[in-house]
């Protein structure tokens, strides 16, 4: 068992707030069913159930079998309360880096940041970023060092945690579609992070758009511009263009 962290969090139930202690650690394959069950309840509560793409037990089995790992969080009675799911694509034709245009050569590098799920009782912990923050040494310990993901462009509370702990928008598109040419698919942002980087280019234009305008920042993307950063209380994004791109890469 590899043990994380572990700490005091505030559980929600109606107008009430509890103290708890919480551990986090990495689940073995044996706690999956612990896993899909808390995956189908916060989907259950849902108010747009198109933010979370769901995995089932024999995907993550068959992905944990080649690598995946999973961190939970149990509360202090023993039930998982959170987790996040990391994959490592490899060069399966699903390598994110496809999605940016990352070189090939940088493809076992690329870690999958996957499904991650809070319960309701247990959100405004920053669990989502606390978890985050755990993958960062333990992917660079085993040389991997680009982080993506795919966000809704629906799901603010995933976006904003996922951008304030380094990652930028490179990519806008339909995703998960059955048809061909994807266009049945869902919106999703990708998001990447080279964690060797800690320095940026100086940016030489900047432009800010709402969140919820899709149109205009495909537009930006295809001028090679990045979603730099989500702010909180107008869900306005920053859209910087550097000027080497690739330096900033
Ligand atoms: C996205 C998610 C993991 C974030 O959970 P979290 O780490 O607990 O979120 P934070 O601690 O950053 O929450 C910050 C604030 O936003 C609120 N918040 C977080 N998620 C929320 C949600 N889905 N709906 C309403 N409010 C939410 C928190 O209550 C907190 O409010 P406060 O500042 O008043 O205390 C969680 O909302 C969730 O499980 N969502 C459903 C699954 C999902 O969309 N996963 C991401 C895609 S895989």
């Amino acid at each position: 068992m590899t043990f994380l962290k572990a700490g005091l969090i505030k559980r929600h139930i109606d107008e009430n707030i509890y103290e708890e202690k919480y551990i986090m650690r990495l689940l073995e394959a044996n706690e999956l069913e612990n896993v899909v069950k808390l995956q189908n309840y916060v989907y259950s509560q849902l108010p747009n159930k198109q933010v979370l793409y769901m995995d089932s037990y024999q995907e993550m089995l068959d992905d944990m079998k080649s690598g995946a790992k999973i961190i939970g969080v149990y509360n202090e009675q023993n039930n998982l309360i959170a987790y996040r799911y990391i994959g490592f694509p490899g060069e399966n034709d699903k390598n994110l880096g496809n999605d940016i245009s990352l070189p090939k050569q940088e493809f076992n590098k690329v870690v999958h940041l996957e499904t991650t799920v809070v319960h309701p009782e247990y959100r405004g912990n920053s669990l989502q970023s606390l978890t985050l923050q755990q993958v960062v040494p333990l992917v660079k310990a085993i040389g991997y060092k680009h982080l993506l993901c795919t966000v809704s462009p629906q799901n603010f509370y995933s976006l904003f945690n996922v951008m304030r702990n380094g990652l930028k928008i490179k990519a806008l598109k339909r995703k998960y579609g059955t048809e061909a040419d994807g266009k049945d698919g869902l919106w999703r942002f990708i998001l990447h992070r080279d964690i060797d980087v800690t320095a940026f280019q100086n940016p030489i234009k900047l432009f800010s758009t709402h969140l919820s305008n899709i149109e205009e920042q495909k537009k930006l993307i295809d001028e090679s511009y990045v979603g730099f950063w989500l702010f909180k209380d107008s869900k306005m994004l920053s859209y910087v263009k550097f000027d080497e791109y690739a330096a900033a890469l």
